[in-house]
């Protein structure tokens, strides 16, 4: 037999093998449907991918904060019980530093992401995606990053420099957007 049948008839055996059985499991559970994955799969990246369809500006934003956030993170992002998100004057190397979304956040696309996901405290997942594009520019706005009628949508937030973008190390920097 040349090498050439023997490789063949090697093959073909192992082609031929009755498949082996699948050992039985526990039965637990049930396989998700994508639509069901897809449901919870709204991370958004730092280069903007991830960003679903929809659009806001500052001016549209300041009615949902108002409605939905101020009464605990204060008007204009300040002065509430909650975190503050704008209005920080203390630098990051101070003795008491302000982390609000001007002096802290890398990225205005993690911004949306965080609020999307996670705000209201008491009502997350809530905002239509078009609230949650137009309460993040009117946070923006708030720190002085974007003018009230700039349009916040996929295309322009990734391209939004924060004043801390330089603020943090990559674990990864082959990774880093920019
Ligand atoms: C019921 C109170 C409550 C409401 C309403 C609320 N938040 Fe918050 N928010 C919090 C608390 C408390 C935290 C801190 C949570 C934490 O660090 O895990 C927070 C954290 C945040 C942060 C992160 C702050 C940081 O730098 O760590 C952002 C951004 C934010 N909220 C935006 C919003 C927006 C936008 C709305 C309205 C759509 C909203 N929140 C409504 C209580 C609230």
């Amino acid at each position: 037999m040349s090498m050439r049948d023997l490789t063949l008839a090697l093959l073909l055996t192992v082609a031929n093998a009755p498949a082996q059985a699948a050992p039985e499991g526990p039965r637990l559970g049930q396989p998700l449907e994508p639509a069901a994955i897809s449901a919870q799969d709204i991370t958004v990246f730092p280069d903007g991918t991830g960003l679903p369809p929809g659009q806001g500006t500052a001016a549209e934003g300041k009615a949902v904060y108002d409605a939905k956030c101020a009464a605990c993170h204060g008007p204009n992002g300040a002065g509430g019980s909650a975190e503050e998100l704008a209005g920080g004057k203390n630098a990051l190397t101070s003795a008491e530093p302000d982390k609000t979304i001007g002096t802290y956040w890398p990225y205005a696309s993690t911004v949306f992401d965080f609020i999307r996901r996670s705000m209201p405290l008491d009502a997350p997942r809530s905002l239509s995606n078009g609230e949650a594009y137009a309460v993040t520019a009117y946070l923006l706005h708030a720190n002085g990053i974007i003018g009230e009628r700039d349009p916040i949508n996929a295309s322009t937030l990734p391209k939004i420099r924060m004043p801390n973008a330089a603020g943090f190390v990559w674990a990864y920097p082959e990774r880093q957007p920019r």
